[in-house]
């Protein structure tokens, strides 16, 4: 059963297909790269039959109700999913015929209460239930988050064999698969400890969720009410004059998600935007700009976290209470980054907006940063 990994967001979509028939399953598709889903089932001449999301994502908006409108196809989540877009639900057990092909569905909550894992043949999908090696898994502390579900899901793994191929929804090391087995002795969710210490581990580093992540849930829902119900059923909070990510009205999305955080990309494409390198030739230049990472406090240093040098940490949810000490008022230039370039440009467009002249988001955030081997600090 051929499964092929489809676009270039860092959230991972795949295209699960018959051989024979043509007829093709769309898993985890990001609203950023529904082009490329066009273009893949042209190019092979697939059939789309349906599209699954293995979870509600928090890090990237869903293109699974768009297309699924679209294309005229079912778009499927796990039964416990709160979202009212699906147009069917699935249970645990339930093989979803593609062609000639049966995908198993395999219930694997823990990152969330609705996350699933698609057996494909010798393929196993796991979106955030399980990642590559020092990657582990999804994080287990985002509203609905339950480590003793995620430990329990794991050893639902023990019946499965080593050899199958593990394909997994994000990996920011540039590592495409593994088989069980590799994960197994290298992936540190794997490690022998007890149901309790598991818990224990994983509360010990739970980290708040940030206010754009609540958004992204809320428009993967389909519901503002649901977005209030995550904010402990308080009322909406009132709209961030020009914080507005814009979704999920047609916005571009992608994310990085996982066990290290992720970015939303900015609605309105009006920010421009400065490469790592072109960035830091001005920071090293007579009048350097202000560098603002604007990524949460566990991610901008401590033991998880890294960051440009010289950036001083201001999390893109405090910048509207923040408005009145922001740089660049005087003219000054302001550089933005973030993980993966996408809170960047939602902050630097809510500068722009908010008066600032000379703003730049810098394009692939720390990630790329780090990658082209620019200065960092813990
Ligand atoms: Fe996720």
């Amino acid at each position: 059963m051929p499964v092929r990994r489809i676009g270039r967001a860092a959230c991972r979509a795949y295209l699960v297909s018959c051989g024979r028939t043509g007829e093709a399953l769309l898993v985890d598709p990001v609203l950023d790269d529904a082009a490329a889903v066009h273009e893949a089932l042209d190019a092979r001449g697939l059939r789309l039959r349906g599209i699954v999301d293995t979870h509600t994502h928090a890090d990237h908006v869903s293109a699974g109700a768009s297309l699924s409108r679209a294309l005229g196809v079912e778009y499927l989540l796990h039964e416990a999913t709160e979202s009212r877009l699906p147009t069917g639900r699935l249970r645990d057990g339930r093989r979803i015929e593609v062609g000639d092909e049966r995908v198993e569905v395999l219930h694997t909550p823990g990152h969330t209460p609705d996350s699933i894992s698609l057996l494909c043949g010798r393929d196993l999908l796991t979106g955030d239930f399980l990642f590559l090696a020092q990657e582990g898994a999804g994080r287990l502390d985002l509203p609905g988050g339950d480590p003793g579900a995620h430990w329990d899901s794991l050893r639902r793994l023990s019946s499965l064999g080593d050899d199958l191929r593990v394909l997994p929804g994000h990996d920011y090391h540039g590592l495409e698969d593994g088989t069980l087995g590799e994960e197994r002795r290298r992936n540190p969710r794997f490690q022998d400890v007890t149901r309790e210490e598991y818990v224990a581990w994983q509360r010990a580093v739970a980290a708040p969720t940030p206010d754009w992540m609540l958004e992204v849930i809320a428009a993967n829902l389909g519901t503002a009410a649901a977005h209030a119900a995550h904010h402990g059923g308080a009322a909406p909070a009132p709209p961030r004059r020009g914080l507005d990510l814009g979704l999920p009205a047609g916005a571009p999305a992608c994310s990085s998600g996982g066990s290290a955080g992720a970015c939303a990309t900015a609605a309105s494409g009006r920010v421009p935007l400065l490469s790592p390198q072109e960035a830091f030739e001005r920071l090293a230049g007579p009048r350097p700009p202000v560098l603002l990472d604007v990524r949460d406090p566990w991610e901008y240093g401590g033991p998880r976290g890294r960051h440009a040098r010289g950036a001083r940490n201001l999390p893109l949810g405090t910048l509207p209470a923040a408005l009145g000490s922001l740089p660049g008022e005087a003219g000054e230039e302001v550089l933005v980054i973030c993980k993966m370039g996408g809170r960047s440009a939602a902050a630097a467009e809510f500068l722009i907006e908010n008066g600032r002249r000379r703003v730049f988001s810098i394009e692939g955030g720390t990630d790329r940063w780090a990658a082209e081997g620019l200065p960092l600090d813990p």
